[in-house]
């Protein structure tokens, strides 16, 4: 797209609108019977080539096959997978619409529709900005007569997305569980429909809410990809439908199967965000592009460098007490943290996972004169202060479960299951929301808390509202909502807070979260080894700036894994720094080297964060990952030794986005390289065992 390009046109005659960002275009139209259907998402295009786009064939005519075109924008028609399911009071279910008028706004395109003869509209929303080739999109639904019935809902998408029809399709996402987020699946998409989802109540650990579709060919830095990714938190579902005749269409929005709520009269219903991208460079240029979007137009503070975190957490457990946190603080300050953030523990009868979730006062055997005391410290050490919150959930063993039995998650005659002795807090209730945020509120402002890692430890079961009869479904919804609205009111009203998002690890890491916080502790497992893996399916669609990455003991606590410092640095080093040990029992040589290597990351920190990253392709264990400074001065390579077959030395490693006509610089060892060598011919890292780690540091000679 040249510069004078509209980010939005709009042909009358084809009744098509092409938007454009700096290296797509996407177009639609209406079709004869006003439904918007998909014409085109690739390659930049002019509005009259766009128009020129032939009509997909569709399979051959019969009275089996759909009788109108697919493709649709929010699919309502046809045999596919559909975007909105619902029903009139009257039992009809089959939408109608009329096309009302577009609007266009500042790269903001809304396609109005309205049934024909239901009281039902629909705004189709389109965003593009001209510095990113994601294309927001969501959808508004409103019950347009006040005095009508209500209308019942069971799926109400955010968005249908299609991929130009081609031989065969391949399907990118992450799965995993506690402990193995973000495990990248890269296999042939089938005929049929596949379903990614999550039932959860999070967006989860087992399935993360985007995925990637390329032909098959597409590697690292070459092929075309076509991608999506959710912004919601709670349950969701992405339905891919590729048919026989080669067309792939996926629908999603939030919400899983089996729901239903009413739409009542003169009620409007807004979809979250389901951002779609493509890009003609390879998965690693589709990730940058998503990085690039989350930097611009998703987080709160994108331009701040991630403070180094100390956490508790591994180290002392429930165990918090104001003398053990002091002595953690002192040394963590000593090595060169930031910001020192209390775990688990400080709260309530809260010496376990049994009791004490819900009472939200400092824990007076712990804190006997209360946190001031630890505050102080943590601030005279010069770092600021953070805590651990949970708030959705409550352990039965506790006042606040007493009090309030029914603002639980429950059904009448069922069973409640408790999950890490919890039960989940239902925050669709006004009350319940209120409540939270008035404590939450109360904390931050008391005790000038700097940081919050708000964590959310366990799934949705027998979830119900009693009170909420037919509408109850809404809780799915209505609870992450009111997450949502809490942590924007604590930012909105302690502009300084700043929050990491956590379930149980990276149960939650999305873009709806992404949107109203900071860092997302990805995984509890902080074995490097494994992370290594984690780290890379992270990386997919989510930024290092975002990935929180503690360095803790060894053997690990979890794993039982025994890895040096400096590779459990190393990998630590590749997204935000932080330590999460027991630094009181770390030796005087682990104090030094930890020093030193914190000391490292501080200058090196705006490139990792703030840089590009390449996923460098090496061979079997071995895994490189490079950043490259926003001026492209600064090249940072890190790269980790696994267990190999002993015979086999690492290959050298070829560099990204370097200027071939340029010197660089080692800075460890002094030596000059020539641009086109590290491009062409790459550079070989010192990686003598398994286990061993190298971090090479490049800087480019003006
Ligand atoms: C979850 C988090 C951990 C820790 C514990 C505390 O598991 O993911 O990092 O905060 O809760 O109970």
């Amino acid at each position: 797209m040249s510069r004078s390009t509209p980010p939005v046109q709009f042909d009358p005659l084809h009744r098509l609108w092409l938007l454009s960002t700096p290296n797509t275009a996407y177009a639609l139209r209406l079709d004869a019977h006003d439904v918007p259907r998909h014409v085109y998402w690739g390659r930049p295009l002019t509005l009259a080539q766009a128009a020129s786009v032939p009509e997909v064939r569709r399979p051959a005519d019969s009275s089996f096959e759909s009788p109108v075109g697919d493709g649709g924008e929010l699919t309502t028609d046809g045999f596919g997978a559909q975007s909105l399911l619902l029903a009139f009071s009257d039992g009809t279910t089959q939408v109608d619409w009329r096309f009302l008028g577009h609007t266009v706004t500042d790269g903001e395109l809304v396609v109005r529709l309205a049934d024909r003869h239901y009281p039902l509209e629909a705004d189709l929303h389109y965003r593009v900005h001209e510095d990113s080739d994601v294309i927001e999109r969501w959808t508004t639904l409103r019950h347009n007569d006040p005095d009508g019935q209500d209308i019942l809902m069971t799926r109400t998408d955010s968005a249908s997305w299609t991929a130009p029809p081609r031989p065969s399709y391949r399907l990118s996402h992450t799965t995993g569980a506690w402990t193995t987020e973000f495990q990248l699946e890269r296999l042939p998409l089938p005929i049929g429909e596949t379903l990614l989802t999550s039932r959860r109540g999070v967006s989860s650990h087992q399935s993360h809410p985007w995925l990637m579709i390329d032909d098959g060919t597409a590697d690292e830095e070459h092929g075309e990809v076509w991608s999506a990714a959710l912004a919601w938190s709670g349950s969701w579902r992405i339905s891919v439908d590729r048919n026989p005749a080669g067309r792939l269409t996926w629908t999603g929005g939030f919400g899983h199967d089996g729901l239903s709520w009413r739409l009542h009269p003169g009620e409007t219903w807004q979809t979250p965000p389901f951002h779609g991208l493509f890009s003609a460079g390879g998965f690693g240029t589709a990730s940058r592009a998503w990085h690039d979007h989350i930097t611009r137009h998703v987080l709160p503070h994108p331009e701040e460098l991630r403070p180094i975190v100390y956490n508790s957490w591994e180290a002392t457990g429930w165990a918090v007490t104001e003398a053990n946190q002091k002595g953690l603080a002192a040394t963590a300050a000593a090595l060169g943290a930031e910001l020192f953030v209390m775990d688990d523990g400080w709260f309530g009868a809260r010496d376990g996972d049994d009791a004490g979730l819900g009472d939200w006062t400092v824990n007076p055997t712990h804190f006997p004169d209360g946190l001031a005391p630890l505050i102080d410290e943590v601030q005279r050490l010069g770092m600021r202060f953070g805590l651990w919150v949970e708030p959705e959930m409550v352990n039965p063993d506790s006042d606040l479960y007493r009090a309030h039995p029914d603002w639980v998650l429950h059904q009448p005659h069922r069973t409640q299951t408790t999950m890490r002795n919890q039960l989940v807090l239902n925050f669709a209730r006004p009350d319940v929301a209120t409540w939270a945020h008035k404590w939450l509120d109360a904390l931050v402002r008391d005790h000038a808390i700097d940081y919050l890692k708000w964590d959310m430890n366990r799934a949705f079961t027998e979830a119900g509202w009693p009170e909420a009869g037919p509408d109850a479904s809404r809780l799915w919804i209505d609870h992450v909502r009111g997450v949502y609205t809490i942590i924007d009111r604590l930012r909105e009203d302690h502009p300084h807070l700043r929050v990491q998002a956590c379930a149980g690890g990276g149960g939650r890491a999305d873009l709806g979260m992404l949107t109203r916080t900071d860092e997302v502790w990805i995984s509890d497992n902080t074995d490097a080894a494994d992370r290594i893996t984690i780290q890379h399916g992270y990386s997919q669609v989510y930024p290092a700036r975002t990935m929180a990455a503690w360095v803790t003991d060894s053997p690990n606590f979890l794993t039982r894994r025994a890895l040096p410092l400096r590779f459990r640095f190393h990998v630590a080093m590749a997204g935000v720094l932080g330590i999460g040990g027991n630094l009181l029992e770390w030796t005087p040589a682990d104090l030094a080297e930890a020093t030193t290597l914190i000391t490292h990351y501080k200058t090196i920190r705006p490139t990792i964060q703030h840089g590009t990253q390449h996923r460098l392709t090496t061979q079997a264990g071995h895994t490189a990952v490079q950043y490259t400074s926003p001026d492209s001065s600064q090249i940072v390579v890190i790269a980790w030794r696994q267990p190999v077959r002993t015979g086999h030395p690492a290959f050298p490693i070829r560099l990204h986005s370097l200027d071939p006509n340029a010197l660089y610089r080692d800075e460890d060892t002094g030596t000059i390289h020539h641009g086109t060598i590290l491009l062409n011919h790459g550079i070989a890292p010192d990686l003598p065992a398994d286990y061993t780690s190298t971090l090479i540091q490049l800087q480019r000679i003006p």
